[in-house]
């Protein structure tokens, strides 16, 4: 991949300029000069139709920013992304977790190896332990069917699982899936207290085998078992999904319970190995190998579609459009179905993670903005809490609206009510009110001169906030895939151009080890290395 620092391109430079212009427009007036403005900003995909026209740029801006993603070497950035290169150079390895969702007879290579076969013979275990768990035909060790799965894990082996899951409720067969991350114990106690050890099956899922929460709780949730059960009967009970063979095997899992994976896999990307066996089991393989599907197909349609035409590219540029000419430092996704709820938490975590990076391929310091904050909430329930600020606040925060044409319980009315609102918040974000228009709806309702006078300035929306309507036919377990793929490949643009690497995560690394340190000093109470506020802190809390 190519190593550039972005703001030193010829379209950089020209970006800034075309901003200083493009900065003073206002969306309303771009509608009314171009009523070709929708089909110019929009791109049509199989079940998706995704409308970027109500963004505060123009054609040229759009050309700049594709012009930029060229110079940033995105289109052969791709390539070696799909191929297999070790592309995450600070660990050294591939990222291939669009490998998982490729057809059985593809060729991936990971050195001199295709680790398609590997990937099918993993499904293939997935799918036999699926339809053995659903049937009834695996048992527990007394002989009952299961009826509860908990999965533990955290952070990639928690919140991509949960989320699929629960946006996928609609697609749930009998099982009740109950997910444990958090190493708070009140949470662990919480989530088993009602559980029957005799018909729940527990799925450990960690990567590397060491994480402190998961092996915390999974040790609590064992000795929970071993309470009621004898020790030869955790196998029975206890699956696990590590690259860390070994370590899994100490804790007593059988061999034949591990469901591999491979360190080619990023954790937040890792919904597509066997860290999405909960899903497996929650929704039936059938619909979790159609959930793979859609990311299969959003990888063909990004790996194939001219950048123009392309819907990560796209939106992957307007982010850093807004994030490092206009220095908006959110962006917002408000999915208009309840079933999404988690999606934005799903997205904190893949996007920040990755991107969350301030030093550049070359190892220096950056000098522009990275990362974007992500944070959102199902609407209309946003309307009702945070919309006041995009609206009427001081802060620019781009928005992706998210909305499905069909409900699933097929309630037309509802679906209408939600859809109207969906529709209502682009348009109103978009449009504004002016002050022409307050004036004459006050007037309309009878309002004295001069309480028009002392009351228009509150009710004036600048309007101008930028959104993308993500418009899909219907939330099926492909369509979701594909949406999380789309942002999978938007993160992968966006590390592009800002020259970093978006595949590991040393940020998160020094919170551990100061944890782990702390913990062994709870035993001896000596907290005298500390700084005087966190000394105070652990005092308090032991003494
Ligand atoms: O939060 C850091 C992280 O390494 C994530 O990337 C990963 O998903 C999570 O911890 C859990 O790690 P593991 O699957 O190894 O337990």
């Amino acid at each position: 991949m190519k190593n550039i620092n972005p703001t030193q391109t010829q379209a950089w430079k020209e970006l800034e300029e075309h901003f200083k212009e493009v900065g003073q427009f206002h969306m309303r007036d771009l509608f009314r000069e171009d009523p070709g403005r929708a089909d110019k900003f929009s791109i049509e995909w199989e079940d998706f139709y995704v409308d970027f026209s109500k963004n505060r740029f123009d054609q040229k801006a759009q050309s700049l920013l594709l012009k930029l993603a060229e110079e940033c070497g995105l289109e052969e950035a791709i390539d070696s992304y799909f191929k297999g290169d070790a592309i995450n150079r600070t660990e050294n390895r591939a990222v291939l977790h669009t490998a998982l969702r490729s057809l059985p007879d593809a060729e991936v290579m990971v050195g001199a190896e295709n680790v398609i076969p590997e990937v099918e013979s993993v499904k293939k275990k997935i799918k036999e332990f699926t339809d053995e768990v659903i049937s009834g035909a695996r048992k527990g060790h007394t002989g009952k069917a299961f009826t509860d799965v908990v999965n533990i894990g955290i952070g990639g082996s928690d919140l991509g699982p949960t989320m699929v899951t629960d946006c996928l409720t609609f697609y749930q067969n009998h099982l009740n899936l109950h997910f444990i991350s958090n190493v708070d114990g009140d949470h662990v106690h919480e989530k088993i207290k009602n559980l029957n050890p005799e018909t729940t099956l527990f799925v450990i899922v960690s990567k590397t085998f060491t994480t402190l929460e998961t092996l915390s709780n999974a040790t609590t949730v064992r000795n929970w078992f071993l309470r009621s059960a004898p020790e030869e009967v955790v196998a029975k009970h206890f699956v696990a999904v590590s690259t860390n063979l070994e370590k899994v095997q100490d804790f007593g899992i059988a061999p034949e319970n591990i469901f591999p994976m491979w360190d080619w896999v990023g954790g937040r990307f890792s919904l597509w190995s066997a860290v999405g066996l909960s899903v497996s089991l929650a929704i039936g393989y059938e619909n979790y190998a159609a959930l793979l599907e859609g990311g299969r197909k959003m990888d063909e349609h990004f790996r194939n579609s001219s950048f123009k035409k392309n819907i990560p590219v796209q939106l992957a540029m307007l982010s850093i459009w807004y994030n490092n000419f206009f220095d908006a430092e959110t962006e917002a996704v408000i999915p208009y179905s309840q079933y999404l709820e988690l999606f934005p938490t799903y997205l904190q975590q893949a996007i920040m993670e990755s991107n969350g990076k301030s030093t550049d391929r070359n190892g220096d310091p950056v000098n522009y903005q990275t990362g974007t904050i992500i944070w959102g909430e199902p609407g209309t329930n946003s309307q009702h809490a945070f919309f006041q600020l995009i609206h009427q606040g001081t802060k620019l925060i781009p928005a992706d609206f998210i909305g499905f044409k069909k409900s699933l319980f097929g309630d037309q009315s509802h679906q209408d009510k939600l859809m109207a609102n969906y529709f209502a918040q682009t348009e109103a974000l978009m449009n504004g009110k002016t002050e022409e228009q307050v004036v004459e709806e006050l007037k309309a309702k009878k309002f004295s001169s001069e309480e028009i006078d002392r009351i228009k300035n509150f009710k004036i929306f600048e309007g101008n906030k930028p959104t993308n309507t993500i418009f899909v036919e219907k939330l099926t377990p492909e369509s979701l895939g594909k949406l999380i793929a789309l942002y999978e490949h938007k993160i992968f643009v966006q590390g592009v151009i800002w020259n970093i690497f978006s595949y590991d995560q040393w940020g998160v690394e020094l919170g551990k080890q100061l944890a782990n340190k702390i913990i062994s000093e709870f035993e001896s109470k000596d907290f005298e290395n500390h700084d005087s506020s966190t000394k105070k802190l652990l005092s308090l809390y032991k003494n």
